[in-house]
């Protein structure tokens, strides 16, 4: 069994955040649960040293029972992280430890170096236990620790990683650095932890310093691995990387993307070949689609089934798009909305907790909550229900075939039998039986040539006014005394 200890107790000053650094989410998941789900990967266990935040930290993997958390009390350095995982670490065999804020690591990148540390203790390096680091030839090495190869005895050269600030002048020109991630043996800290003492220049406990000169360096890593997010730059660029490589995996996978950057796809979201998505379409947390999501549309715990079309715009979070229903362009599903096939959801409007059934219309600037409109029914334009009172939510439920004429406010309770047709302007506070019409409307007045008089004496008006204003502006300036000051 392998064992995967996370640092991620340090402050992450440079953020400028009162959020822990590990806690700043990226695609919707906090920074080192990425850590964690490499670790997943390759089936080892996670135990993570909290600290700054500590309680938020752990709140984060509330639903990860498999993650474990040891605490250092305070930020001494990372030797010191590393010891507050000791009691929770078996007597021997192989340990992971990564450092919480390089997300972009990936499971691959932990199977090698795992593979590297598994050949060199079969090659038997006569020490008993193999220590194996990870690192990377920085394309600026500024800030890393160096690995220094020193001409050694038998067949190799040992290493010792060097700290920037202790680098000589000659170390610092070393592109070739420690990533910050190793294998150790859990006897092996065992023994050198206990004993590990701080740099005598800054106080702090180095990892590095339990790192021996008969190490195994595994390189050759892409940076891009191991790039470490230290403020918000580099949160935005680890962002950006991550989507990209998420969005290569779909397009693999024989989604249709617009370009391999636009889509913003959370990696809790699940999409099948041939699915659509425009440019500039945002899918978070448990969507699943088949079918086809126009551009800028934003979509949350959404499904949108084979055939199913949400066009630009739309908003939508806890629905569900069934195949043939269309919706957009800009319209906004909240929880509960369920657009049965062939249902039509048009532009502005808005539908909450409602069952649109099978090819029924609401194709414009409507307001649905709370109601059930039937098969085939015609919502026209304008159409609200009115499903709040101050105090509680009631139902509107409309019958197949129904037809709600444009600006029919429906004030539930209300039922609406099957067939009836609703006049257009009419507020419906009864129910209406099937096959019924209901219109309720003041009667219509009809005056013939009123608007030919009416617009002659408003002219009229207008006219008097403006002859008005031009008199007193007159008498104005003859009476205001004139000349330099
Ligand atoms: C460390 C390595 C350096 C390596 C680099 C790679 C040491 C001494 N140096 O430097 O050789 O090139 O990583 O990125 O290890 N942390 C704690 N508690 C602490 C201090 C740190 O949990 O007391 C955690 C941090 O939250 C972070 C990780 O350990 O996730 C790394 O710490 P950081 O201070 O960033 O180390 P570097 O200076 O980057
Ligand atoms: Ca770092």
């Amino acid at each position: 069994m392998f064992y995967a200890v996370v640092l991620a107790a340090g402050l992450g000053t440079r953020m400028r955040s009162p959020l822990a650094k590990v806690l700043h989410p990226i695609l919707g998941r906090p920074m080192v649960g990425w850590v964690v789900e490499a670790i997943r990967g390759v089936g080892a266990a996670p135990i993570l040293v909290v600290g700054h935040q500590a309680e938020a930290v752990a709140a984060a993997f509330a639903h990860q029972p498999d993650v474990r958390f040891a605490r250092q009390e305070r930020p001494l350095g990372t030797g010191d992280a590393l010891r507050a995982a000791l009691p929770l670490l078996p007597a021997e065999g192989p340990v992971l430890v990564l450092a919480g804020d390089t997300p972009l690591i990936g499971a691959e990148t932990l199977r090698r170096l795992i593979a590297g540390w598994e050949a060199a203790g079969q090659g038997g390096q006569g020490t008993g236990s193999v220590v194996a680091v990870a690192s990377f030839d920085a394309p600026d090495p500024h800030g890393y620790g160096r690995i220094v190869r020193e001409p050694g005895g038998a067949d190799r050269p040992t290493v010792r990683i060097v700290e920037q600030k202790d680098c000589t002048p000659a170390q610092a020109l070393i592109r070739e650095v420690n990533s910050g991630a190793y294998v150790f043996d859990a006897a092996h800290l065992r023994a050198a932890l206990p004993g590990l003492q701080p740099n005598a220049r800054t106080g702090e406990y180095y990892l590095t310093d339990l790192v021996p000169p008969d190490a195994v360096v595994i390189g050759g890593f892409a940076p891009e691995q191991f790039m470490g997010v230290n403020d918000r730059a580099a949160l935005a660029e680890a962002r950006g990387l991550l989507r990209l490589r998420l969005n290569r995996q779909w397009a693999m996978a024989g989604v249709d993307l617009p370009d391999l950057h636009s889509p913003l796809i959370e990696p809790t979201v699940h999409l099948e070949p041939d699915a659509r998505l425009g440019v500039g379409a945002v899918l978070r947390g448990a969507c699943r689609v088949a079918g086809e999501v126009g551009d800028f549309c934003v979509l949350e715990d959404t499904v949108v089934e084979a055939g199913a079309k949400v066009r630009a715009g739309t908003v939508a979070g806890g629905a569900i798009i069934r195949a043939g229903a269309v919706v957009g362009p800009m319209s906004h599903l909240r929880p509960g909305a369920v657009l049965e096939a062939g249902a039509h959801v048009g532009n502005y409007v808005e539908v909450k907790n409602s069952r649109i059934h099978a090819g029924a219309k609401a194709n414009h600037l409507s307001y649905l909550g709370d109601a059930e409109v039937g098969a085939g029914a015609n919502i026209g334009a304008g159409t609200i229900t009115c499903n709040y009172d101050g105090f509680s939510k009631h139902r509107t439920q409309i019958g197949a075939g129904a037809f709600i004429g444009s600006n029919a406010a429906l004030v539930a309770p209300v039922k609406i039998g099957a067939g009836a047709i609703i006049g257009a302007g009419t507020t419906v506070t009864e129910d209406v039986p099937a096959d019924a019409i209901a219109v309720g409307r003041p009667p219509l007045k009809i005056a013939p040539g009123s608007a030919v008089r009416l617009r002659a004496r408003l002219a009229a008006q207008k006219a008097q006014a403006q002859a008005q204003a031009q008199a007193q502006a007159q008498t104005q300036a003859m009476t205001t005394p004139q000349g330099p000051r």
